[in-house]
């Protein structure tokens, strides 16, 4: 039997134009550039026009994740969206960005993981590209939670933001891989902690989309102690080692958990890829948004090893160990 890789072709992310600063929401609700900036690290966010959806942002990351890429709609087979925030309750976003890319062959299905998706969304892809089930995936992580915030909530409005990131994640046969490809994952859910991060509708319940509720300092202590031992996990699957690893990029919620979960797993900051300040939390888009990012201005390079985490409502959470 031939064995295969999932080899990363392409990233790219897509971030709203419209501006919201800390300044800006302290005129909105009882809160200050000073508080959000110190707790939290983020300095602004991106926020979707009126009537730009999760599939518009999700489909302009795509097009650029391709574009690096050098692959067009008919190269595309598979198409998993991971989102909190969809279009609709049905069909799923990813048929209709399938749709807004032109693509027509193979499947498309959205992935619900909140914050963990792109993890779980990549852990998903590679099993599919692994079996020779597929030839070339988009995985994607878009969302719009502007749209799901209570804006007189200070604890949670001045966290997240919207955005999308795509990877165009193609199967290889392990003598065209070589070293790449994705190489360890670990993932985990916890339904007991559901009240710690949720949303309080939905169809099924109050036929409302509703609105997200965290307890922020609970969900704080589980993300570091969780995703320190994912990480290590994800590592031992690889037969790697954490110093193996030259970049940390971790789902963007709060600098103060990416620093501590580097201090615990003996990371240097230098190599921790931040962009927590530029986006704030964007849930599902914000592990590729980093990554595009770091790609971009040269950081990251073919044939580093890069370690993906994110925790989220479920709780979910899991980390993924690529050689790029
Ligand atoms: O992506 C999914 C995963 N989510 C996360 O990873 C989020 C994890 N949690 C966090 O990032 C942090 O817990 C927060 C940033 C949400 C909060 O920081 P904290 O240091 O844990 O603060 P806290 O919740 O313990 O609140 C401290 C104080 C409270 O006031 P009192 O009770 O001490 O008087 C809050 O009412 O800060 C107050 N506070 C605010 N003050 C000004 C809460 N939000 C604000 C605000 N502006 N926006």
């Amino acid at each position: 039997m031939v064995e295969f890789a999932s080899v990363i072709r392409g990233v790219g992310g897509y971030l709203p134009e419209r501006i919201l600063t800390n300044e800006d929401l302290s005129k909105m609700v009882d809160t200050t550039d000073d508080w959000i900036t110190a707790r939290t690290g983020i300095r602004k966010r991106h926020i979707a026009a009126d009537g730009q959806t999760t599939s518009d942002l999700g489909a302009e990351a795509a097009r650029r994740a391709m574009k690096a890429a050098g692959v067009g709609p008919d190269d595309i087979d598979l198409i998993v969206v991971a989102t909190a925030t969809p279009d609709y309750t049905f069909p799923a976003t990813a048929t209709v960005v399938q749709n807004k890319l032109g693509i027509t062959r193979g499947a498309a299905f959205d992935l619900q993981a909140v914050c963990s998706g792109f993890v779980y969304a990549i852990a998903t892809a590679d099993n599919f590209l692994a079996r020779g089930q597929f030839e070339r995936a988009l995985v994607i992580g878009a969302e719009t939670f502007s749209r799901i915030l209570d804006w007189s909530d200070r604890s949670t409005c001045v966290l997240f933001g919207d955005g999308a990131g795509a990877v165009v994640l193609e199967r290889q046969t392990k003598a065209e891989a070589g070293e790449r490809g994705v190489k360890g994952i670990h993932l985990r859910s916890d339904g007991r902690y559901r009240d710690l991060l949720y949303v309080d509708g939905g169809p099924s319940t109050t036929q409302t989309v509703g609105h997200l509720r965290m307890v922020g300092n609970q969900v704080f202590k589980h993300a570091v102690g969780k995703i320190s031992d994912s990480v290590r996990a994800a590592t031992a699957d690889a037969g790697l080692q954490i110093s193996d690893i030259d970049w940390f990029v971790p789902h963007q919620a709060n600098q103060r958990i990416l620093s501590a979960v580097a201090e615990r797993l003996g990371l240097e900051e230098h190599k921790v890829v931040s962009t927590v300040a530029e986006h704030g939390n964007t849930s599902a888009a914000s592990v590729p948004l980093a990554l595009a990012a770091a790609i971009e201005d040269g950081r990251v390079k073919q044939g580093d090893l890069v370690l993906i985490e994110a925790i989220g409502g479920g709780l979910t959470w899991g980390s993924a160990l690529i050689r790029m």
